[in-house]
């Protein structure tokens, strides 16, 4: 079938994504026998900044490891991305690395899919601006979940791009679930690239979540605040400290906000107590080698292509295709 779509197109797509109530699912995470809260909970306006300011600090290798990565191999990952292909951004941000790819590649459309409207027009706009020939059509969906592409992209093959290791937040349970739902997006031959932090030395990994000048620290205890904003709660941010460490064993990062001292905070009316020292869980990073990711990738039917490393090997970028016909 031929594609409907048009050079220099802008057009937004709502997918009305469900947003579930914030109250109720904190309520539920903080009184659940291990608390936690989801990382999603960082992403206010101040910890989006924080987050930015994350990926520009010595300690954090991820994000200028995974730039240089598909700057140096420009030519090689035009190939991956067909010209007239339809690349589709999950969880685009600010784009800033779809730029990289855009100024290699010549897709016909981009789809930023993301959760954000805000956000999402707005860096979908200027992508617009600046990219002469594309078009681009901005998707308000959940990408954890399956959604529907923009209908006017059928007929395009479609390459999907997740950066940044993202995917390292998602349960390894859950990320063949997660690599099935890109599939059936990206349709029989699609691709998908995505970025993958890998397993290193122990003081790289407790360095890149403890940086010294503390804004991992302020990051994570910007959850606070944002409960308290969005959950009438009383957080004292004071009376918390932030925790990261790598768990070997387990292949990840963990991080997690300690109760400096017994404590009691109400959050949407309900009143939950803290023991010194009692965790709440904030995030998980996994790191993976490309055995354990394959295998994933293969349990949704997306086969390992090829993949791109830095020097030292301390990130991936991985093209994977789905198999299925
Ligand atoms: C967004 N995500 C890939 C980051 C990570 O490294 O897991 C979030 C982050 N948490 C602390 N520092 C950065």
């Amino acid at each position: 079938m031929r594609s409907k779509v048009r050079r220099r197109e802008f057009r937004f797509f709502d997918r009305q994504p469900p947003v579930p109530d914030a109250r109720e699912e904190l309520v539920a995470g903080l009184t659940a026998p291990a608390k936690a809260v989801s990382p999603k909970y960082f992403y206010d306006e101040a910890g989006s900044q924080l987050f930015e300011a994350i990926t520009k600090l010595p300690e954090y290798y991820l994000t200028r490891t995974e730039t240089g990565i598909l700057e140096d191999n420009r030519d090689d990952i035009a190939q991956w991305v067909e010209p007239d292909a339809c690349l589709v951004e999950y969880g685009s941000g600010s784009s800033a690395k779809t730029r990289i790819l855009l100024e290699t590649c010549r897709p016909a459309a981009y789809v930023p899919v993301d959760i954000s409207r805000g956000q999402l027009l707005s860096s979908a706009r200027e992508i617009y601006e600046d990219f002469g020939d594309l078009a681009v059509y901005p998707t308000c969906a959940d990408y954890s979940r399956s959604f529907e592409l923009p209908s006017i992209a059928t007929g395009l093959r479609k390459v999907g791009f997740f950066p940044g290791s993202t995917i390292g937040n998602i349960e390894p349970a859950e990320v063949p679930d997660f690599l099935r739902g890109v599939g059936r997006v990206i349709g029989p031959g699609g691709r998908f690239i995505v970025g993958v932090d890998t397993k290193k030395a122990e003081s790289m990994l407790n360095a890149a979540y403890n940086d010294a000048a503390g804004v991992t620290r302020a990051f994570n205890l910007n959850i606070l605040r944002h409960i308290n904003a969005i959950a009438g709660a009383d957080f004292d941010m004071t009376k918390f400290e932030h925790e990261a460490h790598y768990n070997g064993e387990r292949g990840r990062v963990e991080m997690y906000l300690t109760s400096a001292e017994r404590q009691t905070v109400r959050v949407n009316g309900a009143f939950i107590e803290f023991g010194r020292g009692e965790r709440i869980h904030t995030e998980h990073s996994y790191k993976y080698d490309a055995d354990g990711f394959a295998i994933l990738a293969e349990q949704a039917g997306l086969r390992w292509l090829e993949a791109r490393r830095d020097e030292s090997c301390h990130f991936m970028v991985v093209l994977l295709e789905n198999a299925g016909d």
